[in-house]
């Protein structure tokens, strides 16, 4: 029996990745002239860093961890995310010397969630985080960036909605109000938020099940219940976004799940047929992170995109690869020539395969033509004698002579 991978874990393939390399490129051109810098963090790290920083009792590290004690006993875990990493790396190199840091990351996640189309164990995410910036404006601005960025690669129907989870001196106050909330429905509501109630009520606002969903509709509000700096914070990060030509959806019932977020958190959402697996994107501010992890206090604004689920918004049609060549010599002296003419040829740019089977020129070119061969290029003893190659156009099935130092130029369509 053959080996397949393992399920939630996936094989992006040639097409596929000539798709990321292209989200990947304009994510880099978009957030260099931002001002980010790429930070490379590693996959594995202690499992106390994200227990301490994402929380105890969230889905996240309750269920979802890959954790592992490795040959010394110590126990690592496969990133679940990259904003506790980032955060440690921070702190760690004492970036925070400079007034701000900006940062950004590509790599794979991991957890352990129920597999399904849009939802995998191991995924990508593009992520940037802000480190050392408290004004509402550099929330907007990096959400702006993030916007231009889906702009340039032409997804439709983008939807951003924000809410505020407040800060240390509101948010305990409001968690009491829903707890007793929630404590007088308790009958209502799941069995994963009963005993939400007690660790972590908010997660009952975002549940999914029609009686959670019922039973919290008139649950006190969040953005209500917010001190007056949270407010002014809120109303400043809706303004800006305005001045950015942004208009959000305020969404009150939206808690992220991960417990370092303060103030400002958002989702980007986008219809891509997968009903809850619609969020492309998300994060939000974490004031307190730093410090809790050790390091001075800082206030942070970040965002992750998830590319599996960027990748299926995208167009293919925009993303077309280079074209293939597959080149054919016939007899040994052509093939001689070739090895020249095949380094020139890449050299000047264009992307060559050499057809090295042998057989008669019919069934080469049939076979270049199952290779996808957007252009065949044949030097047999003719050609060879007069310096020039036969350069046939696959798709409109034309052909033309052209001297060995033209064909680059034909194929990439300078004539
Ligand atoms: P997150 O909401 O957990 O946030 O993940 C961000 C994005 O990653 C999601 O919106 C989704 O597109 C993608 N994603 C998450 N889980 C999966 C999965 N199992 N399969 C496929 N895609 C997935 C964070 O990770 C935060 N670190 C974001 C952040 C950065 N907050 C502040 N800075």
């Amino acid at each position: 029996m053959s080996i397949t991978a393992i399920r939630g874990f996936n094989d992006i393939l040639p097409g596929d990745t000539e798709l990321w390399r292209h989200i990947e490129r304009c994510a880099w051109s978009i957030f260099r002239t931002c001002g980010f810098g790429e930070i490379r963090l590693p996959i594995v790290e202690k499992t106390e860093l994200f227990m301490r920083s994402i929380g105890e009792t969230t889905d996240i590290v309750e269920k979802e961890m890959y954790t592992f004690a490795d040959r010394h006993g110590d126990a690592i875990t496969l990133r679940p995310e990259g904003t506790a990493p980032a955060v440690r790396a921070y702190i760690e190199h004492k970036l925070y010397t400079a007034p701000v840091t900006k940062l950004y990351y590509t790599g794979p996640m991991f957890r352990y969630e129920r597999p399904q189309k849009g939802r995998y164990r191991q995924f990508y995410q593009i992520g940037a985080e802000v480190l050392g910036d408290e004004s509402p404006r550099s929330d907007a601005e990096t959400l702006s960036m993030l916007m231009k960025f889906f702009g340039t690669l032409k997804i439709q129907g983008a939807t951003l909605q924000i809410n505020s989870l407040g800060d240390a001196s509101c948010r305990p106050a409001y968690k009491e109000k829903l707890y007793n909330y929630l404590k007088e429905r308790a009958g209502e509501l799941c069995e994963n938020c009963v005993r939400r109630i007690e660790t972590n009520p908010l997660r009952a606002l975002d549940c999914k099940a029609a009686g959670c969903i019922e039973a919290t509709s008139s649950a006190p509000s969040l953005v209500d219940s917010l001190c007056e700096p949270c407010a002014v914070h809120f109303d400043r990060v809706k303004y800006f976004l305005k001045l950015y030509g942004i208009e959000p959806l305020v969404n009150p019932r939206m808690v992220r799940g991960l417990d370092y977020y303060t103030r400002t958190t958002f989702e980007i959402t986008a219809d891509n047929g997968l009903g809850s697996q619609n969020a492309v994107a998300a994060g939000g501010r974490y004031d307190g992170l730093v410090e809790e992890l050790g390091g001075p206090a800082t206030p942070c604004f970040g965002f992750a995109i998830g590319m599996e689920r960027l990748a299926m918004l995208l167009n293919r049609e925009q993303v077309a690869a280079a074209p293939l060549t597959v080149f054919i010599a016939l007899g040994i002296d052509a093939e001689k020539k070739g090895v020249e003419l095949v380094s020139a040829w890449r050299e000047a740019g264009i992307r060559v395969v050499e057809d090295f089977s042998a057989g008669g020129l019919k069934s080469r070119m049939k076979r270049a033509d199952r290779l996808g061969a957007d252009y065949a290029v044949i030097v047999g003893e003719n050609e060879l004698n007069q310096g020039v190659a036969t350069v046939k156009d696959m798709k409109q099935a034309t052909q033309e002579t052209v001297a060995w130092d033209r064909v680059a130029d034909l194929i990439k369509g300078g004539k």
